[in-house]
């Protein structure tokens, strides 16, 4: 009942905006190697259906890149065509930030990120921005490791520290953002650089303070644990 209702309604909106959609949105030159989609295209309406329903931003494009070179790739056409871009993990943000907050946004999904390493000698994991909270748990718990996070097992890691990341472990451990050692980003104009406190240490600091940050497509991130139960 729920779904038919949304249906519906999107496809009302869609109606109601589809000249200057069909002006905006189309295939993108020289994309290659991963899947995207844009208006007019089959899946277009899920790909771009914010989880609060009060909010119905129309993307230009969602893209599903697997590699940081095609993150590359997406960050560096935005900024040469100037169009807003962003990255979701897992599409929660009450307020659609996953779909850039406002419409005509590059949206970079990150489900292909979704990989959870854990490396008992250095006792840090590695962690794509797609991956979920409960996925994450499930995985560390395995190792007899945990971080500090919410309660919500659906909510993507890299939305998550780049809003702090508070849970109930959070006045004993700290927030997530506190255990991430190590971020793979990709700056506004395409770069891939790597940050940490020993490596491009201005960047690290500015992706690690727990504020939402103007290029949010950074990727696998190490994180260190800050307790050992
Ligand atoms: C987004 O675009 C749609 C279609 O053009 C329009 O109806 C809607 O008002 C726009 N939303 C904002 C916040 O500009
Ligand atoms: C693109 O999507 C199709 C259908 O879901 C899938 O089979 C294929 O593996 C995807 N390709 C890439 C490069 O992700
Ligand atoms: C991208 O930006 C970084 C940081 O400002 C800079 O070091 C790099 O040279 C730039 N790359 C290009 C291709 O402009």
């Amino acid at each position: 009942m729920l779904i038919s209702l949304t249906d519906s309604f999107f496809v009302v909106f869609i109606s109601l905006c589809s000249v200057s959609l069909q002006v905006a949105a189309q295939a993108i030159p020289g994309f290659s190697g991963f899947n995207y989609t844009y208006y007019g295209q089959p899946d277009f309406p899920a790909a771009s259906e914010a989880f609060n329903l009060r909010y119905t931003y129309v993307p230009r494009l969602v893209a599903y890149p697997t590699t940081i070179e095609h993150v590359s790739q997406i960050v560096r056409a935005a900024y040469e065509n100037k169009v807003n871009v962003v990255a979701r993990s897992g599409g929660h943000s009450y307020v659609a930030a996953g779909l850039g907050g406002k419409n005509s946004s590059y949206v970079i999904d990150t489900q292909n990120f979704r990989s959870i390493t854990y490396d008992p000698t250095s006792q840090t994991a590695i962690i794509g921005v797609g991956a979920r909270l409960g996925d994450i748990i499930k995985a560390l718990n395995q190792n007899g490791r945990a971080l500090p996070h919410g309660t919500c097992a659906y909510v993507g890691w890299g939305g998550h520290i780049a809003f702090g990341g508070y849970g109930f472990t959070t006045r004993l451990w700290g927030l997530a953002v506190d255990s991430v050692i190590g971020v793979d980003a990709v700056l506004a104009n395409g770069t891939v650089a790597r940050a940490s406190k020993d490596v491009n240490a201005d960047l690290f600091w500015s992706l690690d303070s727990g504020v939402p940050f103007p290029c949010p497509s950074f990727h696998p991130s190490s994180l260190s644990f800050t307790a050992g139960f």
